[in-house]
């Protein structure tokens, strides 16, 4: 039987390096995109997919995102008094229900599916999903809303699915298709990061995976993978077959920005700041400026 998708997973236990020296002191899942942490995305994207149990995997210097996510009484009561009601109402988004979030550490960094397995317990025998905030995605339907939609129907494992280019396999999990029926493929393998000579496609995971529970087995058994880490990818891998659980890619209608890249982070401000009514006029002007300088220096 297909259950409901209501907790998810959200590994933010990384030490973020690639943003030193700012991850330094914040952790990078508070860096912001315009004027919202990456978190708040990722928490958005899975409120809109009926999410209602918030697991965190986290590890130490990451208590800011618990204060992001707990309400601000004094911060609060000082707009309500300054009469600011639209922000006050921003700030209502950030407060969860209690008992809605739960953080767990991961104590030592020993990989993504390591990450996931310290929810195991939460997790208990439901189908779950796993968000990773690095992995931002506009969309008028948010991704995962359309992958639960695409789960009703088929159960077992699911991993959002995008073609990259060839040369850049190495950064993904890459899928080995069995069938292609267009938005959906059904898997035979998965590979993680694999040299372009080796991958089996350019059909690559992004961070979005509904997963049954029996992962969290496997996960157990998993020996390390790419890079020495204990991969999310291969205990998905391992299912095929395992069960009668199918593995299926998803390819979702949206905008993938890898933010765990700066470049990729700077896209994505960009996009999202082209995207606000207040902000778009004033930086598309300048943006055009700086084509037309560039050009000059060319
Ligand atoms: C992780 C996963 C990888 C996936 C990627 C998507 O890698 O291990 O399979 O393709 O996220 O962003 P990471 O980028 O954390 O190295």
């Amino acid at each position: 039987m297909k259950r409901k998708v209501t907790k998810a997973i959200f590994p933010v236990a990384g030490l973020g390096t690639r943003f030193l020296p700012a991850t330094k002191a914040i952790p990078k899942e508070i860096m912001t995109l315009v004027d919202r942490p990456l978190i708040q995305y990722a928490i958005d994207e899975a409120r809109a997919a009926g999410i209602k149990d918030f697991i965190f995997v986290t590890a130490r210097g990451k208590s800011a995102l618990e204060d992001y996510f707990d309400i601000a009484p004094n911060l609060e009561a000082e707009l309500r008094r300054a009469g600011k009601t639209e922000l006050l109402n921003v700030l209502k988004t950030t407060n969860m229900e209690s008992g809605a979030i739960a953080y767990i550490r991961q104590q030592k960094a020993l990989g993504l599916g390591h990450a996931v397995w310290c929810a195991r317990r939460l997790i208990g025998n439901e189908p779950f999903a796993v968000i990773l905030p690095d992995d931002v995605i506009a969309a008028e339907k948010p991704c995962l809303q359309q992958m639960v939609e695409a789960y009703a129907e088929t159960g077992g494992n699911m991993v959002a699915a995008m073609e990259v280019p060839p040369e850049k396999t190495s950064s993904y999990g890459v899928l080995d298709v069995k069938e292609d029926m267009g938005q959906l493929v059904s898997v035979k393998g998965m590979v993680e990061k694999p040299k372009p000579a080796d991958a089996p496609s350019n059909l690559a995971v992004i961070g979005r995976y509904i997963l049954s529970p029996r992962v969290m087995g496997t996960i157990n058994k998993t020996k390390q993978g790419a890079g020495g880490e204990i991969q999310l990818t291969d205990a998905i891998a391992a299912q095929i077959g395992a069960s009668e659980d199918g593995v299926f890619g998803y390819r979702f209608r949206g905008q993938r920005f890898d933010c765990g890249s700066k470049a990729g982070f700077l896209q994505a401000t960009v996009a999202f700041a082209l995207a606000r009514d207040d902000l778009r006029d004033e930086l598309s002007e300048f943006l055009r400026e700086m084509a037309v300088i560039d050009k000059a220096a060319q």
